[in-house]
C-alpha cells in the first residue's frame, strides 16, 4: 500500500510521532495536513527525545521530505526555533527536506492574545486550549480574513489586509478584553524578517505531492490531534478548531481522497486527555494517578498533567467509523504491566438506558456512565519484546480482544518510547 494516513483515535498524544517516525524508514514523503504548534509529537532517538510542533516527524530521518500541508496553520516564530533546535539535535542537515504550503495559514500575534485573553475570561468554563492561537487562527481562515504565506511574499497585499485584520482584533482586544493593541509597524518589521529566514522552503507542496504521486512515491500523512478533538466528530465544543479525521489528509494537503491507501489509527491503551470536556473513562483516583505515573502522562507542549483513564472503545470504535481506519496501532501496551486487571470501556449508559453509538449532546456525553469489561492484567515487563508471540498471555488476549470488539486488525504494538520497542504485526507499507 504505497500511502498511509496516521490519525490519532483518542483526545490526542496517543503516540503518532513515534509511529509516524517509525513509518518514515519505508516512505519517501512526510506530510503535516492540519493543525500547528498545538501538536506535540514526541520522536526518541537512542538517549535523545526531541518534540516536533510544526514540522512533520520524517524529519529525524535524512533524505525524506517533509511538508506542511495547506490545512496547517502556521506560527513562523516558533516554527523557525524549532527549525534551530532540530538542526542543533544534528538533524535535518539539508534544507530541501522541508516544503511548506504557500496556501498554509499565519497564525498572527493578535490571534495568539485573543486565544488567551477568551480562554482567561471564560474562567472554569475555559476549554483549556494550549494557548497557542489555534482557534481564531482557524476563524480568520474561514472567515476569509486570514493571512497566507504566500502573503508574505507580496508588501501591499500583506499590509492591506493586516490593517483591515487590525482595525477589528484591536477594537475587540481593548474594548472587550481589556487588553493592549498590538501594532502593525511591529508586526510588519518582525515578520519581514521572518519571511527572509523561511522563504527557502515555502513553494506549491500540493503540486509536489500530485508530481511525487506520479513517481509512486510513498507518503505518510501526519495527523495531529485525535478524533474526538475533531470540530465536527469530537467532544464538541471542547475540540480543536480543525478537522482531524483522515479525510482532512486530501483537503488539508491538496491531494484527492483516492490516494488515502490505509488509514492507520493510533489507539493508547489506556485513554487520556488534555484540557476541559467530557471523558467518561476517566479515573480521578489513584487508578489514574498509577497511569499518569507510568506512562508520564505530561503535556508534549504546554506541560500540563494529563487527565487519564482506562480504554473506551466507544470512543474507538466512533474513531474506526469517522475515519474509515483500516488497522489499529496500539501504544503505551508497557504502561498496563503490574495492574492485577484492566478495565475497559465497551458502552455507555444513560439514565439506566443503554445509549447506543457516540452522544452528539454534551450534556448527554456528560452524564453518562461507563459500562465495563475487566480483563485479566499481565505483571511481567514488556518493554524489550519484539514479538508478539512472546508477549505474556493476559497481554496478548487484551489485544485480541480489542481485535474482536473493534473488529478491525491491529498492526503494530508500541511497548516504550523507543524505535526498537516495537512489535510488528504486519507491515502496512509492503516491500
Ligand atoms: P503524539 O502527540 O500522539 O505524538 O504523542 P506525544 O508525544 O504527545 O505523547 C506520547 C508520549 O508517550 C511521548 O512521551 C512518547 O515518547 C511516549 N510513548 C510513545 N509510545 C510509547 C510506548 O509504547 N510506551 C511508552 N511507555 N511511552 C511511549
Ligand atoms: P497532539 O498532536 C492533546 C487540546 C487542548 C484543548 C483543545 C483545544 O500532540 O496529539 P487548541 O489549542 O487546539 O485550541 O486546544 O485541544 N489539544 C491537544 N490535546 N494533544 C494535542 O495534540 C492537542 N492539541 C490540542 O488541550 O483541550
Ligand atoms: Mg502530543
Amino acid at each position: 500500500m504505497p500511502n498511509v494516513v496516521i490519525v490519532g483515535t483518542q483526545w490526542g498524544d496517543e503516540g503518532k510521532g513515534k509511529i509516524v517516525d517509525i513509518l518514515t524508514r519505508h516512505a519517501d514523503i512526510i506530510v503535516r495536513f492540519q493543525g500547528g504548534p498545538n501538536a506535540g509529537h514526541t520522536v526518541v532517538v537512542g538517549d535523545k527525545q526531541t518534540i516536533l510542533h510544526q514540522i512533520p516527524s520524517g524529519i529525524l530521518h535524512p533524505e525524506k521530505k517533509c511538508v506542511v500541508g495547506n490545512g496547517v496553520v502556521i506560527n513562523l516564530e516558533t516554527l523557525l526555533n524549532e527549525i534551530e533546535e532540530v538542526k542543533s539535535q544534528g538533524y535535518f542537515e539539508d534544507d530541501n527536506m522541508l516544503l511548506i504550503s504557500e496556501n498554509a495559514h499565519l497564525i498572527m500575534p493578535y490571534h495568539i492574545k485573543i486565544d488567551v485573553a477568551r480562554e482567561k475570561k471564560k474562567g472554569k468554563d475555559k476549554i483549556g486550549t494550549t494557548g497557542r492561537g489555534i482557534g481564531p487562527a482557524y476563524e480568520d481562515k474561514t472567515a476569509r480574513n486570514g493571512l497566507r504565506v504566500i502573503d508574505l511574499f507580496n508588501d501591499d497585499v500583506f499590509k492591506r489586509r493586516l490593517e483591515a485584520n487590525l482595525k477589528e482584533k484591536n477594537f475587540y482586544l481593548q474594548n472587550y478584553f481589556n487588553e493592549i493593541a498590538v501594532s502593525a509597524t511591529d508586526i510588519i518589521k518582525r515578520f519581514s524578517e521572518y519571511r527572509t529566514k523561511i522563504q527557502k522552503y515555502v513553494g506549491n507542496a500540493a503540486g509536489f505531492l500530485h508530481k511525487s504521486l506520479a513517481e509512486n512515491k510513498r507518503i505518510v500523512f501526519e495527523g495531529a490531534q485525535g478524533t474526538m478533538l475533531d470540530v465536527d466528530h469530537g467532544t464538541y465544543p471542547f475540540v480543536t478548531s480543525s478537522n482531524t479525521v483522515s479525510a482532512q489528509a486530501s483537503t488539508g494537503s491538496g491531494i484527492g481522497p483516492k490516494y488515502l491507501d490505509s488509514i492507520a489509527g493510533i489507539v493508547k491503551a489506556y485513554t487520556t486527555r488534555v484540557g476541559s470536556g467530557p471523558f467518561p473513562s476517566e479515573q480521578d483516583n489513584e487508578t489514574g494517578k498509577l497511569l499518569r505515573d507510568n506512562g508520564r502522562e505530561y503535556g508534549a507542549t504546554t506541560g500540563r498533567p494529563r487527565r487519564c483513564g482506562w480504554l473506551d472503545l466507544v470512543t474507538v470504535n466512533h474513531s474506526i467509523q469517522v475515519n474509515s481506519i483500516t488497522h489499529l496501532i496500539i501504544t503505551k501496551l508497557d504502561v498496563l504491566s503490574g495492574f492485577k486487571t484492566i478495565k475497559v470501556c465497551t458502552g455507555f449508559k444513560y439514565s439506566d438506558s443503554q445509549v447506543s453509538g457516540f452522544p452528539s449532546d454534551y450534556s448527554v456525553l456528560e452524564g453518562c456512565t461507563p459500562v465495563y469489561d475487566e480483563v485479566e492484567g499481565w505483571d511481567q515487563d514488556i518493554s524489550s519484546i519484539t514479538s508478539f508471540d512472546e508477549l505474556p498471555e493476559a497481554a496478548k488476549n487484551y489485544i485480541k480482544y480489542i481485535e474482536d470488539k473493534t473488529k478491525t486488525p491491529v498492526a503494530m504494538l508500541s511497548v516504550g518510547t523507543r524505535r526498537s520497542q516495537l512489535i510488528t504485526i504486519k507491515e502496512l507499507f509492503e516491500n
